[in-house]
């Protein structure tokens, strides 16, 4: 029987004394102020029970790791309509690029590069007022942590909104191509909300149960829909550095530019890492190392 515990507290221990850490995201200003010191590392079983080390307790940005929420609560209220929007290729380039978007008739590679997630935010909102999708969102976050103690931090969506100048670009690209519904404003508006959530890493661990698939987890989605998300986040979730995750970790990982990560091993947890320094991706560095660690010690890899 592996050590969970004493896993966890190694890799927490490892990861304190690591000195290259990255660089905090600074294109969104309140995100720079993070101290890059911190890192946190939480394993959610099926029960609810979470093992964690490090800053656990502390609140972060999960930016686009909330794309895995919203993807969720799309599928659910469109189902495979949503694919006549976005793709499901991995993309090959930088989160924000708009570089395929031209080429390919403003239909986004898949839902996590930001266009792809724009388009979702899009779809979702459908004629609702921000705040209600908002609020739907919250609620879908909430029920699967199984704490109401989550919200939405508006000095960070703020700091986002003021600066969203590529995202609104591609948003308006997309209008461009009638892959929009809303005015760009009101899907970039409620695009930013959503990625500013604050959760703790044990928060994030704790919500991700609902792709894990075994007993005693929340049920928010099917089975088949869990594991075509699951899929999703191998291919995509790290953006161009996917490939050297499913390399280095071999979990279904979703990232996010606080500097969090949500991965999935089928059946057994959920795990959550954040560090916000980030590689040249825009991908957690200690984050990725961590969970690297960890699969190692555990064996958990869907590549056995
Ligand atoms: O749209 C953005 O640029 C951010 N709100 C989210 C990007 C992000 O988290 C990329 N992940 N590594």
């Amino acid at each position: 029987m592996t050590d969970l515990p004493a896993i966890v507290a190694q890799i927490a221990a490892d990861m304190a004394g690591e000195v290259e850490r990255g660089a905090v995201a600074d294109y969104i200003p309140e995100l720079a102020k993070v101290d890059p010191g911190q890192f946190a590392l939480a394993v959610a079983l099926p029960s609810g029970h979470v093992i964690s080390a490090g800053d656990a307790a502390t609140p972060f940005s999960i930016q686009s790791v909330s794309k895995v929420f919203t993807l969720a609560i799309a599928l659910g209220r469109l189902g495979d309509s949503l694919w006549n929007r976005v793709g499901r290729e991995p993309s090959g380039l930088a989160f924000n690029s708009i570089l395929q978007l031209e080429n390919e008739a403003g239909i986004p590679r898949n839902p996590f590069v930001n266009a792809g997630a724009i388009v979702v935010t899009d779809a979702i909102l459908a004629g609702h007022a921000p705040k209600v999708v908002l609020a739907e969102l919250l609620a879908f976050i909430r029920a699967a942590a199984g704490d109401e103690d989550i919200h939405i931090n508006k000095a960070v969506a703020r700091s986002e909104q003021a600066t969203a100048h590529r995202n609104i670009a591609l948003a308006e690209f997309m209008a461009a191509h009638g892959n929009l519904r809303n005015p760009s404003a009101l899907t970039i508006g409620t695009y930013v909300h959503q990625c500013a959530v604050e959760m703790t890493t044990a928060q994030l661990a704790r919500a991700g149960r609902f792709l894990v698939g075994a007993p005693g987890c929340p049920r928010l989605v099917s089975p088949a829909r869990a594991r075509r998300i699951n899929a999703l986040m191998m291919t995509c979730g790290h953006y161009d550095g996917s490939g050297e995750f499913a390399y280095r970790v071999g979990l279904p990982g979703k990232s996010g530019v606080g500097g969090g990560i949500l991965a999935i091993a089928p059946g057994r947890a959920s795990i959550a890492v954040w560090s916000p320094g980030l590689n040249a991706q825009g991908n957690s560095r200690l984050g990725t190392l961590a969970l690297e660690r960890l699969v190692r010690a555990t064996g958990w890899s869907v590549f056995g």
